[in-house]
This record gives structure tokens, C-alpha cells and sequence, in this order.
């Protein structure tokens, strides 16, 4: 391989697809979220395609708003649980990484500590916790809540519950386990640690009844993106995930991350940023945007306004018409949801002046990242100019719909990155650590 700048790449698989319409594409697989063997298909052809990681995101509840409008859109109606469905599918993989999202809000320390260091030590070193304060705030419903914590709470109560979970994979020093029938002894007494962690919102004594994971830490994705979700990224995050609908905006976002860790004792190169990237691929042009506005097609109105009440923060825009300008009364001032998205999208809005229709078509296959309809050629153009000019690391691929849309890029477009020298043809490490290119950190006890 030439010495060139490598490109990341994690594979996220929303059961049907990443698009509003993805169920109703002809080839999607129509019960995906709640289909065992179509998930491991799926990993082990993102695996065969050298894949640093497969990702699965997550949610505590189904989704609340206009319930005609949601049973036309089923995302997170019927979900697996991700950290069973990814421990079985590190039964089926050999090398790929596995990388999940849990609530910090809604878990307890604990029980993360012990779920994530149980699929570390199972897959043999491949995890990784997608830490999310959760935006959605139906969840609070379901732990005894009659209210979602607000945003500073919720990111307060993330960093204190991240720290929590590390001093519990802390809890045993490496070599704790000496297993020796000759001595009679198990373990050495002196290998185990006590966390006694006494904070403002978790007191956890531990220690966790699991040896230290082969990776240390499982590896700490983040998908933060209002001031304090950058910050909790740049304390504590490894892999960020991130939408950015347009490279500059990219630049921007990664040199912000990027500056935060100096002042959390970290460097640039702890974190590898991940943009999530919607690539709709063809043979020809002609071909790509066929695909594309086959799925456009499929968008209901009643879905489109939906779609755009969510990523606005809950916005009410009942009664409008959908080919009028997104009326300015109509935006949120601010929201408890997630802060970031509805900058994200107010601003397109208004720097377009787009109608209801044309936003939600923006945001429908994307949901804010970036789209490229094309060849091989020309999203492996578009993949290599971000990574070479600090707009990422790597990318998070949203196929529209599955498994069609990720055949496609995983069959046209890795080939290409291949042949360029930008990715991998096979793996050489066995580690999530060892292909994201993070070092295995050591125990707060190591001597
Ligand atoms: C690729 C990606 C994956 C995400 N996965 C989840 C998820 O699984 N669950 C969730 O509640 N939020 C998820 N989010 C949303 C973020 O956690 C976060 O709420 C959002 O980026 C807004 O950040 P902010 O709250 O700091 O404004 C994801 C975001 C991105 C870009």
C-alpha cells in the first residue's frame, strides 16, 4: 500500500435502511429490525468488505408524535436490543468490530461496564460503546420519569457515568486471573480494586465481576454535537460520530473537536471523526440518480413533515403546506431534544429558503450528513478529498436502503478505495483498537 492516509470506515445498518422509505423499497428487507440472520448477512459482508466496524444505534422507546405519520415510518418500532444482537453476531464475524449505543441517561454505570466488557471479552477485543445522552425524550417515560433530563444535566450526568465505567473495567489489574491449581489460588488478592466512587449522581462501589476486557476499554464512540456534546467528545471520545451535510461545514466541525481535547490532556490524534456519509452508487450517473430518486419517490408528505418536527425539536408545522417556505414562526427557539440538529436544519432553511418539501427531501436518505449520488469513481473522489483535507477520518456509511444500497457501495466502491490504496484489503490486526489505529489504554493501577 502507498503511505497515504487511510480511510475509517464503521457500516451503520438502521434495519431497513437510513432513508424514510427505506421498508419501502422492493428489495428491502421488510422485517429488518427483528431478523436475526439477515443482521449477521449483513456483518459478514461488511466484514468480507474489510470494514473497521459494523454500528447499530439505539433507542429506549419507540417514538411518540403523530402515530398515522409513524406507521408509514417504522424506525425504532421494532429494534433489537443491539448488545445481544451484537454478541451474537460475534459468534459469526472473526475481525470486524462491533459497535453499539447505550443510554448514559436511562443505564446504570454498572450494568454498562459489564455489557460492554462481556461483548469485549466475547468477540475477543472488538467493541465499542456508542455513549448518547439519548435524544429522544419518550424514553423518560419508561424509567419512572415524567420528564427527559435537560441537555446540561444529561451531558453532566455522561461524563461522570463514562468515568464510572472505566474505573469498573479498571476493577481488575490484567494479569488478576491466575487460575493456578498448583498455588490454589484464582486470583492474586492484590489485583483487585475497589472503585468507591462517591459523585453527584452515581455512587458505585464495585469492583465489576468480570476481568479487565482484551481491549482494555472497549473502544468510546460519541456522537455529540451541541457545545457540550463537542466537549464531552473531546474528553472522552475515541471514534465521533458526526453529520455534516456539506465539507466545510465538516472542516469546521473536526478542528472544533479536534482543539477541545488539548484542554481535557488529550491529543488530536486520540480521536478518529467518522462522518456519516449516504452514498447512492451506479454504474453510470444516469444509473445513481435513477436509484436516487426512486427512493425520493417513496417519501409520504405526511412522513416528510414528520421527519421534520423530529429534527426541528419537536416543532409544530400541523397545517402547513408542504410546498410552502418553512415559516420562520414555526422554528423552535431552542429544544431539550438535541440542540445541534435543530441548528443544523433552521439554517438550511433559511440560507435556501426551502419549502417543507424540498427540507424534508434534504433530510429524508441523510438525515443531515452528506449525500453523494455517483459512480465508484466519483464518491471514492469525494471520500478521498475529505480525508485529505481534514474533514474527516473516515466515514460512517448510511446506505438508503438495505442491503441493496451497502451491496452496492461495499461491491463498486471498496474495490476502488482498494485499488487507490486507501483502505485495507485485509485485515491485520484483531483488535477494534488495533484496525481504528488507538492504543490499548492501561489500568489507572498498572504499576
Ligand atoms: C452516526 C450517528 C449515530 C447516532 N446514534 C445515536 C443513537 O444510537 N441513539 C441516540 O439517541 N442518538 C444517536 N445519535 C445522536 C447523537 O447522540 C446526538 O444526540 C446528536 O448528534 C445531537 O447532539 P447534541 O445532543 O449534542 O446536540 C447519533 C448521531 C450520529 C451522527
Amino acid at each position: 500500500m502507498r503511505d497515504v492516509k487511510q480511510i475509517h470506515l464503521g457500516a451503520h445498518f438502521p434495519s431497513m435502511g437510513q432513508h424514510v422509505a427505506a421498508w419501502l423499497h422492493p428489495d428491502a428487507q421488510i422485517d429488518a429490525g427483528q431478523n436475526v440472520s439477515y443482521f449477521m448477512k449483513l456483518a459478514q459482508s461488511a466484514e468480507r468488505a474489510c470494514f473497521d466496524f459494523v454500528f447499530m444505534a439505539d433507542a429506549v422507546a419507540t417514538r411518540d408524535g403523530n402515530m398515522d405519520a409513524l406507521s408509514r415510518w417504522p424506525q425504532y418500532m421494532a429494534h433489537f436490543e443491539p448488545i445481544t444482537l451484537m454478541s451474537a453476531t460475534a459468534a459469526v464475524t472473526r475481525h470486524i468490530g462491533l459497535v453499539c449505543t447505550a443510554s448514559t441517561s436511562y443505564y446504570e454505570p454498572f450494568n454498562v461496564a459489564r455489557l460492554f466488557g462481556s461483548l469485549d471479552h466475547i468477540s475477543g477485543g472488538r467493541a465499542g460503546w456508542n455513549v448518547v445522552t439519548t435524544a429522544n425524550p419518550s424514553a423518560s417515560f419508561n424509567f419512572g420519569r415524567e420528564a427527559h433530563y435537560d441537555v446540561e444535566e444529561r451531558y453532566a450526568r455522561a461524563r461522570e457515568f463514562v468515568a464510572v465505567v472505566k474505573g469498573l473495567w479498571d476493577s481488575w489489574d490484567d494479569d488478576a486471573f491466575l487460575r493456578d491449581r498448583v498455588s490454589g489460588r484464582y486470583f492474586h488478592p492484590d489485583a483487585v480494586h475497589r472503585l468507591d466512587h462517591k459523585g453527584q449522581f452515581y455512587t458505585v462501589r464495585g469492583p465489576i465481576n468480570l476481568a479487565r476486557p482484551p481491549q482494555g476499554y472497549p473502544v468510546i464512540a460519541q456522537a455529540g454535537a451541541s457545545e457540550d456534546g463537542m466537549d464531552l467528545g473531546a474528553e472522552t471520545g475515541e471514534v465521533i460520530f458526526f453529520s455534516q451535510s456539506r465539507i466545510e461545514g465538516a472542516r469546521a466541525f473536526y478542528a472544533n473537536v479536534k482543539c477541545r481535547t488539548g484542554k481535557f490532556g488529550r491529543t488530536p490524534d486520540d480521536i478518529k471523526m467518522m462522518a456519516g456519509l449516504n452514498p447512492t452508487v451506479g454504474r453510470t450517473r444516469a444509473e445513481a440518480q435513477d436509484k436516487f430518486e426512486q427512493m425520493q419517490s417513496l417519501v409520504h408528505p405526511d412522513v416528510g413533515r414528520e421527519l421534520l418536527s423530529v429534527e426541528l425539536g419537536g416543532a409544530d408545522l400541523s397545517g402547513l403546506d408542504i410546498n410552502e417556505i418553512l415559516p420562520e414562526d414555526r422554528v423552535p427557539v431552542t429544544t431539550n431534544v438535541s440542540r445541534s440538529r435543530l441548528k443544523a436544519m433552521a439554517e438550511m432553511a433559511r440560507r435556501e429558503n426551502l419549502t417543507l418539501k424540498q427540507l424534508y427531501e434534504r433530510y429524508a436518505g441523510t438525515r443531515g450528513s452528506y449525500s453523494v449520488v455517483g459512480t465508484p469513481t466519483d464518491i471514492a473522489d469525494v471520500m478521498e478529498e475529505w480525508v485529505a483535507t481534514e474533514a474527516s477520518d473516515g466515514f460512517i456509511i448510511q446506505a438508503s436502503y438495505l442491503p441493496g444500497g451497502f451491496d452496492d457501495f461495499a461491491t463498486m466502491v471498496v474495490p476502488e478505495l482498494q485499488r487507490r490504496g486507501l483502505m485495507r484489503s485485509a485485515y491485520s490486526a484483531t483488535t477494534l483498537r488495533g484496525h481504528m489505529g488507538l492504543n490499548r489504554p492501561a489500568s489507572r493501577y498498572a504499576r
